[in-house]
């Protein structure tokens, strides 16, 4: 039996991408981010100073803070127990991670970048969602900052995109939406730069294991949709190109 993508798209076809830069005023950086009926708002501020273990080095640093709004879901999650969540803290701390590849550290200075995801909905693929449009949000905010003269050089050395892949009836498919995501028996969150080096991958099997040829498979397709996703952020930062280091 062949799955049947609810929404009737090809196994290697993402759902409609888009980014809307700008659409908070007041941090530097700001992005709503939708990955179909999944939207996050990525916002991304900056402050003076590092934390301890850098004082010193003249080195900055990024982190990320990731949240679902209580109503992003079908049912309605106290704001507490989502604050507290070990998802959370596993999905923040992906993001910072993902995202602290993009940055050169040094030419940003004793600066910390915080990348705050918020989603607003959340079908399924938030967390590579938070990444792929992180990275837009920090292109906005270097984009600004050098603009008012905060930064004097930019500091984005890279660009990082994710996608969401997964394995159902045995068959691989891209970006799961939350029915596919609830039926897929694994389930992989895969990160790569704009060479198609790989960041990170999260790849569990929720039922029995998948073999080399599958894994081999799920990363084809990975690669397949961020390839996509690398031409949506650049034409999302259109006319910033220039703050690529080394472009
Ligand atoms: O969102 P992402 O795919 O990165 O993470 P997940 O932990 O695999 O969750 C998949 C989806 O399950 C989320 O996007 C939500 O749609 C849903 N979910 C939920 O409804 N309530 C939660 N507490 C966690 C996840």
């Amino acid at each position: 039996m062949v799955w049947q993508r609810p929404d009737g798209r090809q196994p290697y076809e993402l759902r409609p991408i888009s980014f809307h830069a700008g659409f908070t005023r007041f941090a530097p950086g700001s992005v709503l981010t939708k990955f179909g009926d999944t939207q996050i708002l990525c916002t991304v501020s900056v402050s003076e100073g590092v934390p301890k273990f850098l004082a010193g080095t003249g080195k900055g640093w990024l982190t990320s803070e990731y949240r679902m709004l209580p109503s992003s879901t079908q049912e309605r999650q106290p704001r507490e127990l989502l604050k507290l969540s070990g998802r959370t803290q596993e999905i923040q701390r992906l993001i910072g991670r993902s995202l602290r590849a993009a940055i050169d550290f040094e030419a940003l200075g004793e600066r910390t970048l915080t990348v705050d995801a918020d989603v607003l909905q959340a079908d399924a693929g938030t967390r590579t969602a938070a990444i792929t449009g992180g990275f837009v949000a920090l292109a906005h905010a270097v984009g600004q900052l050098l603009h008012s003269g905060v930064l004097e050089r930019s500091p984005l050395c890279g660009q990082v995109a994710a996608i969401s892949v997964g394995l159902l009836q045995g068959e691989p498919y891209l970006d799961l939406n939350y029915i596919e995501d609830v039926g897929a028996a694994v389930d992989f969150n895969v990160v790569m730069n704009q060479n198609l080096g790989i960041i990170e991958i999260q790849g569990t099997a929720e039922e029995g294991s998948y073999s080399r040829t599958q894994l081999n498979q799920l990363l084809d397709f990975a690669e397949k949709g961020i390839q996509q996703l690398l031409i949506a952020q650049r034409e999302a930062i259109a006319g910033w190109e220039h703050l690529l280091v080394g472009e």
